[in-house]
């Protein structure tokens, strides 16, 4: 007959809290558990007190990808997939999109409000005072070879800026904090255009003070002679595409910055590994792809060749589908108003009447209606860089632009946050165990030393 016991966190607390609790039953002894629910969550170490006898580690979650474990508790980011929301501070997308500019957002991202007058005055200034770059970065750019990717730049200066600013190791100190934030929000567009330039061979271009934060990076981009003027609709549509790329709550990268946050290292060096995760074409790359996707299709006629493909699983159709969007992605909504004031700006692109014709057909189609398959952000994002004339292998780059605010924001919460420690997740070993050393010459095995076999899925899936 089973009995009943408290897990050892609920036995702590006596209660559970709003009366919300899960009783499970250990068929392995007939004990049975009650682990207390808090927040739709329960918490993985109330298993530890779940053993077979006095000896055994008690019971683990084995959860690769972490695809149903929360790893922190925030406040920053609200996504609904289901019912397509996407919130900052509990502040619709859809509004900062329409009423503020990518800096206010940072701000909101990273103290928790919207600034008054005076403190966007304040933050707007001490950003755009830190857009220079020490010089020896250039000298460290220049230490790539001229086709280096400019993602691999952008990784390892931002990581070098760790070793200009020492000062950032101190991470309890609130001052060391905000500029950190600053220098990294106003340094990485910097670092981005000095990648682009390299790979042009064209001398690098200093950022210029009078500009606002998306017009400066185009000019630090483009431009030529003494004098450039952005268009002001293609900075419009970039300082959107900044607001909607800001922040995604737990994705790879920004789970990157605080698993490698939380082992106290400087803020640069956690923003690095950030960048290195968005990197992989999993994540940051699907913009890419889809651009390469609408080279392929190279004509309206060969959609319907294509969208077959498609549905023989020969093909994926880019900038569709969404690990947490299942109905629509309404960043994707938003930007789609933008693609034609760009292309106002810089003359019709043939690839907007593919892809508008493809997701047309695509909408049309029971194959991607009854999977939930929606245009992305990622569908008009490469669009809009494309037509911008940004080329396909800046596009990640682009995107860690503004993701820069959401990385240094999660960050510091993390910071904030007593429940966080050292991240340091636990394994189930499947390797061998108390084998004898064997000498040299007793040794066999095959000439050829090969990796380990990959593990992948055959499809390389991207997404966020
Ligand atoms: N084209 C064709 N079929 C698809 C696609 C697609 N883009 N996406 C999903 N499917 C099919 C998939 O084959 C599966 O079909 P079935 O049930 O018959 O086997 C079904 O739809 C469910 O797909 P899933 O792979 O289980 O869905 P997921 O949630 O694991 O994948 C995704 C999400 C984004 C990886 C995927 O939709 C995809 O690969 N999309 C294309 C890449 C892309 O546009 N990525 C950008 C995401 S937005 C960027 C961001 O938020 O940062």
């Amino acid at each position: 007959m089973a009995t009943e016991q408290k897990t050892e966190a609920a036995a702590t607390d006596g209660t559970s809290a709003g009366g919300d609790s899960l009783t499970v039953t250990d068929n392995r002894t007939g004990e049975s558990y009650e682990l207390e629910i808090t927040d739709g969550t329960v918490r993985a170490m109330d298993l530890r007190g779940i053993k077979v006898n006095e000896d055994d580690f008690g019971l683990m979650t084995y959860d690769p990808a972490f695809t149903n474990t929360a790893n922190c508790r925030s406040a920053i980011t609200y996504v609904d997939g289901e019912a397509g929301i996407l919130q900052h501070r509990g502040i619709p997308i859809e509004q900062l999109c329409e009423h503020s500019t990518y800096l206010e957002v940072a701000y909101l991202l990273g103290f928790g409000e919207l600034p008054t007058q005076s403190q966007l005055d304040r933050w707007t200034f001490d950003v755009i005072h830190h857009t220079f770059a020490h010089e020896d970065i250039k000298k460290l750019n220049e230490g790539f070879r001229h086709d280096a990717h400019p993602m691999g730049m952008l990784l390892a200066s931002v990581g070098a800026l760790s070793t200009f600013y020492p000062d950032a190791k101190r991470i309890d100190d609130p001052e060391e904090r905000y500029m950190a934030a600053i220098r990294l929000i106003a340094k990485v567009p910097t670092l981005a255009a000095f990648a682009y330039r390299h790979s042009l061979g064209l001398p690098y271009v200093y950022p210029d003070n009078e500009l606002n934060y998306s017009e400066n990076f185009l000019s630090m981009l483009f431009k030529m002679e003494n004098t450039y003027e952005p268009d002001p609709r293609l900075a419009k549509a970039l300082d959107v595409l900044f607001i909607l790329h800001a922040d995604h709550e737990q994705n790879c990268s920004t789970a990157a910055v605080r698993s490698v946050g939380s082992s106290q290292v400087d803020p640069y060096s956690a923003v690095a590994a950030g960048v290195a995760a968005l990197y992989g074409p999993l994540h940051g790359g699907a913009n890419e792809a889809v651009l390469r996707m609408l080279h392929e299709i190279e004509k309206v006629e060969n959609i319907p060749d294509f969208l077959e493909g498609v549905k023989n699983r020969e093909e994926r159709l880019m900038g569709f589908g969404h690990r947490v969007y299942k109905n629509y992605d309404p960043r994707a909504r938003i930007i789609k108003k933008h693609v034609e004031e760009v292309l106002e700006a810089t003359g019709d692109n043939p690839l907007l009447d593919i892809a508008t014709e493809l997701e047309k057909r695509a909408l049309d189609d029971d194959f991607f209606t009854s999977r939930k398959l929606y245009p992305n952000v990622d569908f008009y994002s490469g669009l809009i860089y494309e037509a911008m004339g940004i080329p396909a292998d800046m596009f990640t780059v682009v995107f860690a632009i503004p993701r820069t605010s959401g990385w240094i924001a999660q960050w510091m919460e993390m910071n904030g946050d007593p429940e966080q420690k050292i991240a340091r997740p636990r394994q189930i070993y499947t390797g061998d165990r108390d084998e004898d050393y064997v000498p040299i010459a007793d040794r066999e095995g095959p000439e050829k030393i090969t990796g380990p076999p990959a593990r992948r899925p055959k499809r390389p899936r991207r997404g966020a």
